[in-house]
């Protein structure tokens, strides 16, 4: 194609009369789009200079078409009342025009005909030859100019645009052409270059001799480099941690993956007997099976978690029977892989509990943790041993149900689920405790992402808490919304060998 191209511009003398892209276009019976990547191609290799230029022409809608060929309503109804000798019944000039009707009674009414009860009548006097449909004349006019014709400038400059414009009738369509004129290489015929040398260029010498070359062209694209990227679940894990540090949250510290059951458990006032407890939902540590508690400090709170366990509490305002049961501090000392990052939240309350005391001051907290968690479970499409943990809390004064809500409705929808739903659900340390459902587009079904709750008094208050502050918490899974971004059926698909590379290897994180 450049070959003729070539040939065809080279056959006219002068450059000034030289044919532009449209033109050549037309001459060559080539698409257009095909002509201006051989120009671009022909520039390139310096054949030619190519100058961008524009051309508007109009283009009717598809009403604007319906008009210029049958006439604007308002004439189709002038002509049927003049068909009926001026006057015709309103309704059934409706049933014969729809929904054109409406628009033409607007438009002709007074101008053309007027409304006299159910009837209506033409303006005495008016023809169709003393009054003629000038608007669907104009509307043929825009139909049949096209690019080039010279017409645009003095069509767009006519008092009938606005008004059409405004009928949206039609639309203004641009195209963007080139005009060429000769560039340093520019000759008749098209010389293929090579853009590689060869073994034998080197050893003839012939590698020297630029015409056979392409020259190196310092603007093109590199090719993409395939190097490392983040795994899909540390680009969402990324990403979640930058919502919550935007939502006021500070991160904890999770480095912790083994805790005893004290952390793990009984600060969250978990029974000991509890199911969650056995080793078929817990791994145990079996070196060092157990830790001591190294903080002296510690063990006034550790007696007093051990009391809240058998007894309860029985304050003025507030009491608790407790779980009603002899707690073993061995049992409390056992090691176990984190079954949730709730143990690192205990920690933590537990700190700020001390810092009150402490100084007195109470000061509202809100803070969040990512990280993995461990339960034995049956592994299927949905379960693996271990999985992330989106932890967050919120320490304030009356905090309840709403605020939960609240919270994790704003998170949520800041990663692109709007429809949650909560269903009232029972933790050992929250009451009211909520878990949270959504739809699973893949699944088609509601899968749980997460729990939550209010934490109890009977977890607060031996950690030093006054009664009138409370705490708001939750736990999503990482994995669940992520198999939901990613369009994973099965988690497999999201850890392990099966991960899609096209996953991983968008070095960016993603935008929702
Ligand atoms: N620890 C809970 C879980 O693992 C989540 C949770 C956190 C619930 C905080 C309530 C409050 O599912």
């Amino acid at each position: 194609m450049e070959d003729q191209i070539l040939k065809l511009l080279s056959g006219v003398a002068g450059e000034s009369k030289w044919r532009s892209s449209y033109e050549v276009a037309a001459a060559l019976g080539i698409k257009h789009e095909e002509i201006v990547g051989a120009f671009k191609s022909l520039e390139a290799s310096q054949y030619l200079i190519l100058q961008q230029e524009k051309e508007s022409k109009f283009e009717l809608t598809e009403e604007g078409r319906k008009y210029a060929s049958e006439g604007t309503p308002e004439y189709q109804i002038f002509a049927m009342i003049l068909e009926k000798g001026g006057s015709a019944d309103k309704a059934a000039l409706e049933a014969a025009l729809g929904p054109a009707f409406k628009v033409g009674l607007t438009n002709g009414v007074k101008r053309l005909f007027t409304v006299d009860k159910s009837a209506l009548v033409a303006i005495p006097g008016l023809t169709l030859e003393n009054t003629p449909d000038k608007d669907s004349l104009f509307l043929k006019k825009l139909e049949s100019s096209d690019y080039f014709d010279g017409q645009f400038k003095t069509l767009e400059a006519s008092e009938e645009i606005p008004k059409m414009k405004k009928r949206s009738l039609f639309a203004v369509k641009t195209l963007t052409f080139f005009r060429p004129t000769k560039g340093p290489n520019f000759q008749s015929q098209l010389v293929v270059k090579r853009a590689d040398f060869t073994a034998e260029d080197l050893a003839k010498g012939t590698w020297k001799d630029s015409s056979l070359f392409k020259a190196i062209n310092l603007n093109a694209v590199g090719r993409e480099v395939i190097s490392g990227g983040l795994h899909p679940l540390l680009k969402m894990k990324t990403e979640y941690r930058q919502i919550l540090l935007e939502m006021g949250f500070e991160e904890m510290r999770t480095n912790c993956f083994v805790e005893n059951s004290f952390w793990n458990f009984d600060s969250l006032y978990q029974p000991q007997q509890h199911p969650a407890r056995d080793a078929q939902d817990t791994f145990f540590l079996k070196t060092p099976a157990s830790s001591s508690l190294k903080c002296p400090e510690l063990q006034t709170y550790f007696e007093k978690v051990r009391s809240v366990h058998e007894k309860g509490f029985n304050h003025q305002d507030n009491s608790s029977t407790g779980w009603q049961y002899p707690w073993s501090a061995e049992e409390a000392l056992r090691n176990v892989l984190r079954t949730h990052t709730t143990a690192i939240s205990s920690r933590y309350l537990k700190q700020l509990a001390d810092e009150f005391n402490r100084t007195g001051k109470f000061e509202p907290k809100k803070l969040f943790s990512i990280d993995k968690v461990y339960r034995n479970e049956t592994l299927d499409a949905t379960h693996l041993a271990e999985f992330h943990q989106i932890e967050g809390l919120i320490v304030g004064k009356n905090l309840g149900l709403q605020h939960l809500k609240a919270v994790i409705r704003e998170f949520f929808a800041k990663i692109g689920i709007s429809e949650l739903m909560f269903k009232p659900a029972y933790n050992p340390y929250t009451e009211p405790s909520m878990e949270i459902f959504c739809f699973h587009p893949v699944l088609k079904r509601n899968v749980e992402i997460g729990n939550s709750g209010v934490f109890r008094p009977e977890m607060l208050t031996p950690m030093g808490w006054p009664k009138d502050v409370s705490v708001i918490a939750w736990g999503l899974s990482l994995e669940r919304p992520a198999m939901i971004h990613f369009g994973c059926g099965n988690i497999r698909e999201l850890v392990g060998h099966k991960v899609p590379l096209s996953n991983v290897r968008h070095a960016q994180t993603f935008t929702f």
